[in-house]
């Protein structure tokens, strides 16, 4: 399963890509935003640090607008960037049109399993279907990362991966790894909390305090 990182703090990618495990990170306005800095700016720092794929969204409500607005992100940007555009009839226009010219596309905003299969018919190479949102919405949002997993099995010829996308907490992403999600874009506090276990922490207090104990004794 591919790990992407969900964030537009240029420090959280370099903390997390330092592990190793980074596959790409995934951004949008919101987290843009937040960070207050400039979005190419970020964009690009970030794509410096990840090699993987690293989605920047566009803003166009129309085909039109959102082509333009990929095709100079493609131009400005470096060539791990793919382009984000919403589950919308535009945004499966300018995903036909972008694929066709061989730019990714991952397609956001996806609440439902045929929308999931509309952006894959399209050519994305991601969805994103969004968890925590349903689940705020009280709804199940991992029933439908179920139902477009059961969905994808029925067609294999799909390659578009499914990115399961505003998970919350760790067993969002542990429910992802047993329906064979292809990738979970994750906050930093998520990928952290992952790690941590506290018998791991406990079991290398225990050891290092052994390992002091043979190395007085002059056995090291
Ligand atoms: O990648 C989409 C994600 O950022 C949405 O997460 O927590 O704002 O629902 P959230």
């Amino acid at each position: 399963m591919e790990l992407f990182l969900d964030t537009a703090e240029v420090d959280e990618v370099r903390e997390i890509a330092a592990w190793g495990v980074l596959d790409g990170v995934t951004t949008n306005p919101s987290l843009i935003r937040r960070s207050g800095r400039d979005f190419r700016s970020v964009v690009r720092e970030i794509a410096a640090l990840c090699p993987g794929p690293i989605s920047a969204e566009v803003t166009a409500l129309d085909a039109e607008g959102m082509l333009a607005q990929a095709r100079a992100l493609k131009a400005e940007l470096p060539a791990n960037v793919i382009i984000k555009v919403p589950c919308t009839p535009a945004g499966l226009q300018a995903t036909r049109a972008l694929a066709a010219e061989g730019i990714g596309v991952n397609v956001t905003l996806v609440f439902n399993a045929a929308q999931a299969l509309l952006a894959a018919k399209a050519g994305a190479a991601y969805v994103s279907p969004f968890v925590g949102r349903l689940d705020d919405a009280g709804q199940d949002g991992m029933a439908l990362i179920d139902e477009i997993m059961t969905t994808w099995s029925h067609y294999p010829e799909l390659r578009t991966k499914v990115l399961a996308a505003s998970l919350r907490h760790p067993a969002h992403v542990l429910a992802c790894m047993q329906l064979g999600v292809h990738t979970a874009t994750l906050p930093a506090a998520v990928f952290r909390q992952l790690l941590r276990h506290p018998l791991t922490d406990r079991g290398l207090e225990a050891f290092l305090a052994d390992w002091a104990a043979v190395e007085a004794a002059g056995h090291a």
